[in-house]
């Protein structure tokens, strides 16, 4: 009897064990990305449960690169604040790869009704996103897109049409330079869809301007010390003693090439051309100043445009595969007329 009680009380102790372990194990294998991201939008909300009739919507963003990158975060958080029919689950990668698959996972364990995201890169994001199809739950890319092959595994892209951004910047860049001379051109992050579309578009429509010459074309990686130091580098290299323009990918490493430019004891604006991409205040500032000479518009004001969407979804509306921003561009006084109205 008592050898009983003893395998008795063994089996219970085990059980619990095992159970704990299990528990555990459950635990760390849980996605952690959106509980620990910087900030959920409403903090204070309970998360939403099916049936309470808030369309729950997990964003996973690239991180804080640029100015672009900042607007865009608040146009969605303040977007969905807003909003008392909008639960957004907010969770910040950090630049990786890697935690966005994560995020989007926990969005799948969540069983948000949306997942957006803006894809640091456009490769590698196959098996999950065929995760998020397998479990029901339509994407929607924001800003960033993805490998054409995976076009069956998202909803819809909200965003810019990067190429055409590309070509209106070499059009500028050409009208600038009396269509000759040398340049610089500063790429965004290595396999965004914002570095090769923009990239694609400048070296398209470059082709009817032969007689300007990209010299050196290197990554800043979206990020304005980046970009000053990638400039500050060209300059000190054959290549950059003798360029006449710089082409940046986005305003915050045009602003950092000009520090360095000034540094280098040239003036940005005359000696060398500047354009870039985005529209941010700062750069309207820098045209007013006289340091950039144009700003290719794109818009990272998408909040409206995606909770929407998220909307139409969850009404069983289909929406187009590509919801397209407006977009303008700015040269001289325009560009000063139109600062005391930007909004980003
Ligand atoms: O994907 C859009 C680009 O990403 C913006 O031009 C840039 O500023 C941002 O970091």
């Amino acid at each position: 009897m008592v050898q009983r009680k003893k395998i008795m009380g063994a089996l219970v102790t085990a059980t619990v064990l095992m159970s704990l372990v299990a528990g555990c194990g459950a635990k760390t294998a849980e996605p952690t990305t959106a509980s620990t991201a910087p900030q959920a939008t409403k903090a204070a909300d309970a998360p939403a449960k099916a049936g309470d009739g808030k369309v729950v919507v997990g964003f996973s963003q690239i991180g804080a690169e640029s100015g672009w990158r900042g607007a865009e975060t608040q146009s969605i958080q303040d977007t969905a604040k807003a909003d008392p029919t909008i639960d957004l689950k907010f969770s910040d990668a950090q630049q990786k790869q890697e935690n966005q698959i994560k995020a989007i996972r926990s969005f799948i364990a969540q069983k948000v009704d949306v997942i957006a995201m803006a894809p640091v890169v456009e490769t590698g994001w196959e098996a999950v996103l065929k995760e998020a199809k397998d479990a029901k739950i339509p994407v929607i890319l924001v800003d960033r897109g993805v490998d054409k092959k995976n076009e069956d595994l998202y909803t819809s892209f909200i965003g810019s049409d990067f190429i055409v951004e590309g070509q209106n910047a070499a059009k500028a860049m050409a009208e600038h330079l009396g269509d000759k001379g040398n340049i610089v051109e500063l790429e965004g992050t290595v396999g965004a869809s914002a570095a090769t579309d923009r990239k694609k578009g400048f070296d398209d429509e470059m082709k009817n301007h032969p007689n300007i010459k990209i010299v050196k074309s290197q990554s800043g990686d979206f990020n304005r010390a980046t970009g000053k130091q990638v400039m500050e580098a060209i300059l000190k290299s054959p290549e950059g003693k003798d360029i006449q323009g710089v082409y940046a990918h986005n305003d915050d490493m045009a602003l950092g090439a000009i520090q360095a430019i000034e540094e280098a004891g040239k003036k940005p604006g005359s000696d060398v051309k500047i354009v870039s991409i985005d529209g941010i205040k700062e750069a309207f500032e820098a045209v007013k100043a006289g340091k950039l000479n144009t700003v290719v518009e794109c818009n990272p004001l998408l909040g409206p445009q995606l909770f929407q969407a998220a909307k139409d979804l969850k009404a069983g509306k289909q929406l187009p595969k590509w919801i397209k921003s407006n977009e303008d561009v700015f040269t001289g006084q325009k560009a000063i007329d139109a600062l005391p109205n930007r909004k980003y």
